[in-house]
């Protein structure tokens, strides 16, 4: 061979391994800045002067006027205007757990996922500063999604649902309250005053939930339906509110609490929503509005090994057989692609929350030497977090498209996102009030968002790992606050350990 060859195939064999370096890792520690960043273009209300996505303004300042209660700030939920409460305080629930289980490993970001936490805490102390009401939600959504506006000129009614004893909501109200005290751990070393606030007012929303039943579904009605109704009932809600209040507290009452309701959940029939479907057991279900797996994975890691272990160490166990593409017990689909697939809307938000609950669990198996079977497989704790990190991967590029689903992460990524804020010019480039349905040129437009909203995880491809970048099919272009949320918990653990 001579010295020509020899330096092509060395050059080969250098791009070879450049190549296989590229496709084999991921930058987790920049995907995570941008998950984290993400959350700046969702806020609602008076931005600080810290604010770092500065195409977004302030919006909504006189939210809770028609109560008389000030509920300026808080999240819009999605692509749209509205502060739905339901999903934020799950969202604000998985941002804590995030920070809790994997902020040690986050570095910098420590800090501004903390920050975003707070910005829901801040708004759930607003939402929930009357004893005897929870703020169900802010805004008028059939008007707002009748409309194409930013949020910093919506001129769209914002009503406020309220429950309250009478008409109750124990789903969003308990929700809220698992929020609250699940922040309230992570703010306790930070600022101890702020942390004993939030879990005084978790205990109270809590006492207030329990003791006062129903679901928002009823007393808000159309308010929340169908945008984010209550398909699988409260009682999840409470029990994870209690396992919460237990973590943040250590009072046994709240055990008591979480091991004498859970039976409430363990035969939940099977029934078809339009969001999502409960096939064979609730156990297998985690998302805005079913905590059940949940549940069990952060109750295990308390009763693992002891006495008191069943039913959580059993129906996590189930659960993780449930997800693992080699299960026989399996009830989700993978894509070609090895995309994991739920049915409902929105697919990466189970994507990304089931991939936080493995990682959980595999950590907490880990810790007590345990290993489990699904059928007759034998499953380690690492094989869990190899199955979160092929579906980290695949959402930031590892994937038939090669498409990075995380707006601004890799070289393609969404540009024709279904947000409002992103697809709009900012009021930095037009000034000019934007009303109701002027924005359909820029919803309909095939020209790519004016904004970046950097850090959005958009609802993915279909399982034929096809995606269009088109702002109609919301499904599939739309981002929310609770994809992101778990996220920030799995990119921190690859950022430490990005070969496991
Ligand atoms: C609860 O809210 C409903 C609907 O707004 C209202 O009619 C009812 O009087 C309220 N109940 C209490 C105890 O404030
Ligand atoms: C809430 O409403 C949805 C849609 O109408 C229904 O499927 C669900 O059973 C209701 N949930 C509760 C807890 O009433
Ligand atoms: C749930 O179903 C199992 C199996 O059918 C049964 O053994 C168990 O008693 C049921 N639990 C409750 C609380 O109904
Ligand atoms: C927990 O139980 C497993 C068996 O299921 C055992 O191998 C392990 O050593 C136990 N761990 C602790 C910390 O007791
Ligand atoms: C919209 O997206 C969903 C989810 O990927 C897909 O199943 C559906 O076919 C898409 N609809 C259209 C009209 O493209
Ligand atoms: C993309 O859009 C085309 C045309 O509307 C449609 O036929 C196709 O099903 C869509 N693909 C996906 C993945 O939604």
């Amino acid at each position: 061979m001579n010295g020509k060859y020899r330096s092509i195939q060395m050059l080969l064999g250098l791009v070879g391994m450049i190549l296989v370096v590229g496709v084999a890792s991921h930058d987790y520690g920049d995907a995570l800045s941008k998950c984290v960043l993400f959350f700046e273009g969702q806020r609602s209300g008076k931005l600080p002067s810290t604010q770092r996505m500065t195409w977004r303004k302030d919006s909504a300042l006189r939210d809770g006027a028609d109560v008389g209660v000030d509920l300026v700030g808080g999240y819009y939920d999605a692509g749209d205007n509205i502060k739905f409460s339901f999903p934020m305080s799950f969202t604000t629930t998985m941002l804590a757990w995030s920070i809790l289980e994997f902020g040690s490993h986050m570095g910098p970001e420590q800090k501004n996922a903390q920050e975003a936490l707070k910005w829901g805490t801040d708004y759930f102390l607003k939402a929930t500063s009357v004893p005897g009401k929870v703020i169900a939600q802010v805004g008028e959504p059939n008007a707002d999604h009748n409309c194409w506006e930013r949020p910093e000129d919506m001129d769209t009614p914002r009503t406020s649902y309220v429950v309250n004893t009478t008409n109750p909501g124990s789903e969003v109200s308990a929700e809220i309250a698992a929020a609250l005290a699940a922040s309230s751990i992570v703010f306790k070393s930070v600022n101890s005053q702020y942390s004993k606030i939030l879990l005084q007012r978790a205990s109270q929303v809590f006492q207030f939930a329990d003791q006062y039943q129903g679901s928002y579904n009823t007393s808000v009605g159309s308010g929340v339906c169908p945008y984010y109704c209550d398909f699988d009932g409260y009682m999840d809600e409470l029990i994870w509110a209690a396992a919460w209040l237990f973590k943040a507290t250590n009072r046994q009452s709240y055990m008591k609490y979480v091991v004498d309701n859970i039976h409430y959940l363990e035969n939940s029939t099977m029934r078809q929503s339009k969001e999502a479907l409960f096939v064979g057991g609730s156990f297998a279900e985690f998302g805005w509005d079913a905590k059940h797996a949940g549940i069990n994975v952060l109750i295990s890691r308390l009763v693992m090994n002891t006495s008191k272990s069943d039913p959580f160490v059993r129906h996590a166990d189930k659960f993780i057989c449930s997800v693992l593409p080699e299960s026989p017990t399996k009830l989700v689909t993978y894509s070609s692609g090895g995309l994991l697939f739920k049915p409902g809307g929105s697919n990466s938000q189970h994507v990304t929350a089931m991939s936080f609950l493995l990682l959980v669990y595999s950590r907490y198996l880990t810790r007590f030497h345990r290993s489990l079977e699904c059928g007759n497989i034998a499953v380690t704790p690492s094989r869990l977090i190899q199955v979160a990190k092929t579906q980290a991967d695949y959402l930031l590029g590892s994937n038939p498209l090669s498409m990075s689903y995380m707006v601004g992460y890799g070289r393609k990524f969404p540009r024709r996102i279904h947000h409002r804020g992103s697809s709009l010019p900012s009021i930095d480039t037009h000034p000019k009030h934007v009303k109701c349905l002027e924005g359909s040129i820029f919803f309909k437009s095939k020209y790519p968002n004016f904004n970046l909203l950097t850090g959005a995880i958009v609802g993915g491809p279909d399982i034929n790992d096809q995606y269009n970048d088109t702002r109609i099919n919301w499904s599939q272009s739309e981002p929310t606050t609770y994809i992101n949320a778990p996220f920030v918990g799995v990119l921190s653990y690859f950022k430490a350990y990005p070969h496991p």
